[in-house]
């Protein structure tokens, strides 16, 4: 199986395992995306939070959440007291998967298959190895199911702290701020998110 495990430098701090998924060949997605776009944030966070993978904005400028999910999130990370400037950002995969589309416009976000999440993961442990947060947060089901098993479901485990022996760190899942944008409701989903945060908040202390 493809995995990005060969491409990670062993004891590296932060900005040498950027530089090195910068040339990451671990899977296919890297040939269509512009770029790598690694975690960003402090290497003493006490909170990380994962995504899916970046979207269009983020594939052009190379940073995690800085499109209109990302737009939400700082909404979000704001109202429940915690400083986006203080939290470790990062995806479960590294590069945009999309279906092209016609020139100027948006290209359209494909989720990752498994197998894409798989081979990306040793990015993850080594971000989680070396920022050690107390606390990861799992934005949406693909960050949840890499961090968690397979067998997490979101809708029915989200907002309550859980271990991942794996990585041995706390984990709260909740929905993808990407989800609240596109919910029918948007008003509930964003309360919900945003109760699920409050949890984060009161868990960091
Ligand atoms: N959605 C994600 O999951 N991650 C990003 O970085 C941006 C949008």
């Amino acid at each position: 199986a493809r995995s990005a495990a060969e491409f990670v430098p062993e004891g590296a701090d932060l900005a040498a395992l950027r530089r090195a998924a910068a040339g990451c060949r671990g899977c296919e997605l890297y040939r269509p995306a512009t770029q790598t776009v690694f975690g960003a944030g402090p290497e003493d966070a006490r909170l990380m939070l994962v995504g899916e993978q970046p979207g269009d904005v983020e594939d052009r400028q190379g940073e995690p959440f800085v499109g209109p999910a990302g737009r939400l999130l700082d909404k979000a990370l704001a109202e429940a007291d915690l400083a986006r400037e203080g939290v470790y950002l990062t995806n479960a995969v590294k590069h945009f998967k999309f279906v092209p589309a016609e020139r100027g416009k948006r290209r359209i976000h494909k989720t990752p298959a498994r197998g894409e999440v798989t081979a990306c993961l040793p990015w993850l442990r080594a971000e989680v190895a070396r920022v050690r947060p107390a606390l990861v947060v799992c934005l949406g089901a693909t960050a949840a199911k890499a961090v968690l098993g397979t067998g997490f479901k979101v809708s029915e485990q989200r907002g309550r702290v859980t271990r991942a022996e794996e990585y041995d760190v706390d984990v709260i899942a909740t929905v993808h701020p990407s989800a609240v944008l596109r919910a029918p409701d948007r008003t509930e989903a964003y309360q919900g998110f945003l109760a699920d945060l409050k949890v984060v908040r009161e868990h960091l202390g």
